[in-house]
């Protein structure tokens, strides 16, 4: 992460609200020439394009159209999965439409006994699909991943001993047996997260191993166009209900749902897990961690551009409330964790309240809340918001809650 000099250099960070700086946030609802947005319209043709140029160019990076064509094989399944309740999939998806690299897996459960196409929720992982099942007889990633003892990584490839590791963060027997699917994908097949230039991965495809201009793709956004090619292949499950796919994911996943939802409609809802800085925590209130400390440590995530706002937050002309606002009117779900400073819970909230508006130009419900919840105590209209006791994860409370969201938008309950 940080070469020694550069961690001396790095600024504490900030953890009490009276140092907060005064600021003024870009309304979403004024266009670039100052023109107040008062219709859907507007909306729809003016503004929300100026604002996703906007995070195109200056945040996360402007990503390539879809290849031509790609190759979807299905490598195994199993109808009687965890004990005969669910019909697990494997699917390769070749990204060149040849049998090689890069390409991506993917692991799908659904319920054995739905009789239609289902709901499902899809999330990027951090350490390969064979890490969020018990189940033993997944393919093993054998991508590059990043060092981690506690995961079975080794040399940086993961071995029999980080089969389940990451278990706890998807509990899918109960999704199941909530009439939900899931499709599970490992980041790192996508890009890899490290910062190599930009020669590997996804990338690789594209840039012939140049590096991405400033306003090209950084890893963040490789991560949310690989969600919206695996969207493409669900488009193609008889199975799966494409119409219904909410994309969830935590921290750097977070921040990579909010951005896959914001730039691709097909994602019915979206769900980001403690995302904090360059997700949904307002960038302006420099709270926990900052534009500045996050460009040093993980210089590959966003597009060179957002290094102009390091240390000048107030030029941006975006804040992360903006890049909720770009998923409205689908539901959108924030959910923070008391102990997550670094994620900046408060910011977090703020950016739901105030992409609000637009939200209610748009016709729905909206949030609804004006002060931050209590702990444990979520709000669930268009916009949801939680904050709940504990540290930065993803937990069975967490989910609850995103299946009590996800009935309430794809089941009518
Ligand atoms: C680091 C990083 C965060 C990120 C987190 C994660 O803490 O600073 O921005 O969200 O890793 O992805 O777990």
């Amino acid at each position: 992460l940080l070469t020694p000099a550069a961690h001396a250099q790095r600024p504490k960070p900030n953890y009490d609200e009276s140092q907060v700086p005064q600021f003024k946030l870009p309304d979403p609802l004024v266009t670039s020439q100052g023109k107040k947005v008062s219709s859907a319209k507007e909306w729809q043709k003016v503004r929300r394009p100026e604002i996703l140029e906007l995070f195109e160019t200056e945040v996360y990076g402007k990503s390539p159209a879809p290849p031509k064509d790609m190759l979807f094989e299905v490598t195994s399944v199993k109808n009687d999965a965890l004990g005969g309740k669910a019909i697990r999939k494997e699917v390769t998806v070749y990204f060149s439409g040849k049998k090689e690299e890069p390409r991506m897996d993917l692991l799908i459960y659904v319920p054995a006994k739905a009789t239609k196409p289902v709901p499902v929720f899809m999330g990027l992982n951090f350490y390969g699909n064979h890490t969020i099942t018990d189940e033993k007889d997944v393919k093993l990633n054998d991508h590059w991943m990043r060092a981690n003892k506690d995961k079975g990584i080794v040399d940086h490839k993961a071995t029999e001993a980080s089969r389940g590791t990451s278990s706890s963060r998807w509990p899918i027997e109960k999704i199941i047996d909530r009439g939900y699917g899931l499709v599970a994908i490992y980041c790192g097949d996508i890009d890899p997260d490290y910062d190599d230039g930009f020669k590997n991965g996804i990338h690789a495809l594209y840039n012939s191993k140049q590096k991405p201009a400033p306003d090209e793709w950084g890893t963040i956004s490789a991560w949310a166009w690989g969600l919206s090619r695996a969207l493409d292949y669900l488009e193609t499950d008889k199975h799966i209900d494409a119409s219904k796919v909410a994309v969830m994911g935590h921290s750097r996943l977070g921040k990579t749902s909010l951005w896959a939802g914001a730039q691709d409609p097909r994602f019915a809802l979206v769900i980001s897990n403690d995302s904090g800085c360059g997700g949904a925590a307002l960038s302006r209130r420099r709270f926990g961690e900052t534009v500045h400390v996050i460009n040093n440590a993980f210089p590959h995530w966003f597009c060179d551009n957002f290094n102009k706002y390091i240390d000048k937050e107030n030029d941006l002309p975006v804040d992360q409330h903006m890049l909720i606002s770009l998923i409205a009117p689908r539901p959108v779900y924030v959910a923070s964790a008391e102990d997550d400073r670094w994620a900046d819970p408060k910011g977090e909230f703020l950016s739901v309240k105030y992409a609000e508006p637009v939200y209610k130009l748009l016709g729905t419900s909206g949030f609804g809340a004006k002060k931050m919840p209590g702990v444990n105590d979520p709000v669930q209209k268009q916009m949801g918001y939680h904050i709940r006791t504990g540290k930065h994860d993803v937990t069975d409370f967490d989910w609850e809650q995103y299946l009590n969201f996800a009935d309430q938008h794809f089941q009518g309950s």
